[in-house]
């Protein structure tokens, strides 16, 4: 993959950052005034009028400054830009909806740049704690423009983790439930924070030692990808081998736990629930 130029990046990544700014003052305007909340086909999967102009206020800074530059793959209105480019913008408007509807506060607006589909550069605005990260190959990364690092921590037991539950978790026996349970033993705790961008900014930033997930799209773990491995952390398959971003499956470490976390995944047989009886 042939690296784009550190002054394209740096540009881009002023870009990006307005975008991301642009789309945060549309989620701090709805915060606790959501008039209408849909649900996209899965259960649990929701989308609000704050998604919809978050993503309409990134698409409209994007498009001023790189008319037609890129390709571009949003989640809530699709693909669009330039078909033919190799830069590919993977965009979630507001990761995070459903702790966004009950005023939970850890929601995030997400841009990542992929260059032949590998991350180079990702900014992840958090609207609710006004906390900015942001990194592109090569420039580092940073939260509120200081530099950050990922966690010193160098055992799984004395580590903080956390992950996430896909939507089809009720459909398929590959729903995270087993591996859950087993990290939980093994390390100080395992957190559920909701929002794939915030987990691995979190990482990035060593608020967090470790996070895997599985089911999840492009726009919710390219921005986060790039960030966590700028702030010198790993991101891999489970397996530890190279990551495939359109994959949705990762691991992602400070480096230290990461082939303990991946032999760890390794061994975890999945665990079906049967839905329990409520009472009427
Ligand atoms: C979701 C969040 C969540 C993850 C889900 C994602 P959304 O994104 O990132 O943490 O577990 O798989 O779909 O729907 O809030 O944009
Ligand atoms: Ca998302
Ligand atoms: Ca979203």
């Amino acid at each position: 993959m042939a690296i784009p130029l550190q002054s394209d990046l740096q540009r881009w990544l002023d870009s990006a950052t307005e975008a991301a700014l642009a789309a945060g003052a549309v989620l701090q305007h709805h915060w606790g005034n959501l008039t209408s909340i849909d649900e996209k086909g899965r259960s649990g999967d929701l989308v609000t009028e704050a998604d919809r102009g978050a993503e309409a206020a990134v698409m409209a800074v994007l498009q001023r400054h790189l008319p037609n530059e890129h390709g571009i793959l949003a989640e809530e209105s699709g693909a669009g830009g330039n078909p033919n480019a190799t830069l590919l913008w993977a965009i979630d408007p507001l990761d995070g909806t459903t702790n966004y509807t009950h005023q939970y506060p850890f929601c995030a607006v997400s841009i990542g740049l992929l260059a032949e589909g590998e991350p180079v550069l990702g900014v992840i605005y958090d609207p609710i704690h006004h906390d900015l990260f942001r990194a592109a190959t090569g420039l580092g990364a940073t939260l509120n423009r200081r530099p950050i690092h990922v966690s010193a921590t160098k055992q799984l037991a004395q580590s903080l983790l956390v992950t996430g539950f896909a939507y089809d978790r009720r459909e398929t026996p590959d729903n995270n439930y087993a591996e859950f349970c087993h990290l939980t033993h093994l390390t100080q705790g395992v957190r559920r924070g909701g929002s794939a961008a915030i987990d691995l900014a979190y990482v990035a930033c060593g608020r967090l030692d470790g996070y895997w997930e599985r089911g999840l799209s492009p726009w919710d773990i390219a921005a986060g990808i790039a960030l966590v491995r700028e702030a010198g952390g790993q991101v891999t398959a489970y397996d530890g081998s190279t990551l495939e971003v359109m994959s949705g499956r990762l691991l992602a470490t400070n480096g230290h736990i990461h082939s303990v976390m991946s032999h760890t995944l390794g061994q975890i047989k999945p665990l079906t629930l049967p839905l329990l009886d409520l009472p009427t």
